[in-house]
């Protein structure tokens, strides 16, 4: 290469908005090769996601920029552990993850704020998140969000057992800025 070529050669500051709205089929193009969870199974779990929600099973949200996904979160109803979600009032946060180049923006708390509004006009009245234990990151993020942990257990992740710290928050209501997030209908179950 040339000398002289390698810049930077511009370096300027931008305003862009962010829409919190339902995850589609299109976004697949580009959540199925985030760095880090361009797998198999992490992409089998993000059809997943889409196919719950459309059936109003769960809410499968995206922080969008300019048409493209920077974060996603899944909003689960009804988990085989009833505790973490029952379908009813308990619900659970799961797939919290935003795009790393717009980490430390507040757009994970921004997903959790419209999840939990969301499950609140849903009926829900508890929201639960997992954490790997040694994720202490996360964990205490979720802790200024209003999370405490309940217990501790394991979960499955293609063909792995994993250990978990759980946590729960009482819903009070909807969260003050955001705006209402359209999720799929209510499961009769
Ligand atoms: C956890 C995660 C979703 C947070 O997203 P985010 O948009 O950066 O979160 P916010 O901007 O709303 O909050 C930032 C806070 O996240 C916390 N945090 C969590 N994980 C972090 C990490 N790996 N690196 C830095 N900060 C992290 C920090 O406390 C940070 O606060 P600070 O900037 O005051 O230090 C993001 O770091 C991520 O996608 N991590 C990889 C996937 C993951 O671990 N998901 C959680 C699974 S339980």
């Amino acid at each position: 290469m040339r000398a002289g070529t390698d810049g930077p050669f511009d370096r300027f500051t931008i305003e862009i908005a962010v829409t919190v709205r339902a995850g589609r089929r299109e976004d697949l193009i580009y959540l199925d090769g985030w760095p880090g969870f361009d797998t198999p199974a992490h992409r089998q779990a993000l059809r997943y996601y889409l196919q719950q929600h459309r059936l109003g099973e769960g809410a499968f949200l995206v922080a969008d920029m300019g048409g493209i996904p920077v974060g996603q979160l899944f909003l689960w109803y009804l988990r085989e552990d009833t505790e973490l979600g029952d379908g009813h009032t308990v619900a659970s946060i799961t797939a919290l993850r935003v795009w790393p180049g717009f980490r430390r923006r507040g757009i994970a708390t921004r997903l959790a704020a419209v999840a939990e509004r969301v499950a609140w006009q849903l009926g829900f009245r508890t929201l639960t998140i997992g954490t790997d234990i040694d994720n202490e990151k996360a964990h205490g993020l979720y802790r200024r969000w209003g999370y405490r942990e309940f217990k501790r257990s394991t979960y499955e992740w293609d063909g792995r057992i994993f250990p978990q710290v759980c946590l729960r928050k009482a819903l009070t209501g909807p969260a003050p800025g955001t705006q209402p997030e359209t999720a799929g209908p209510r499961p009769t179950t």
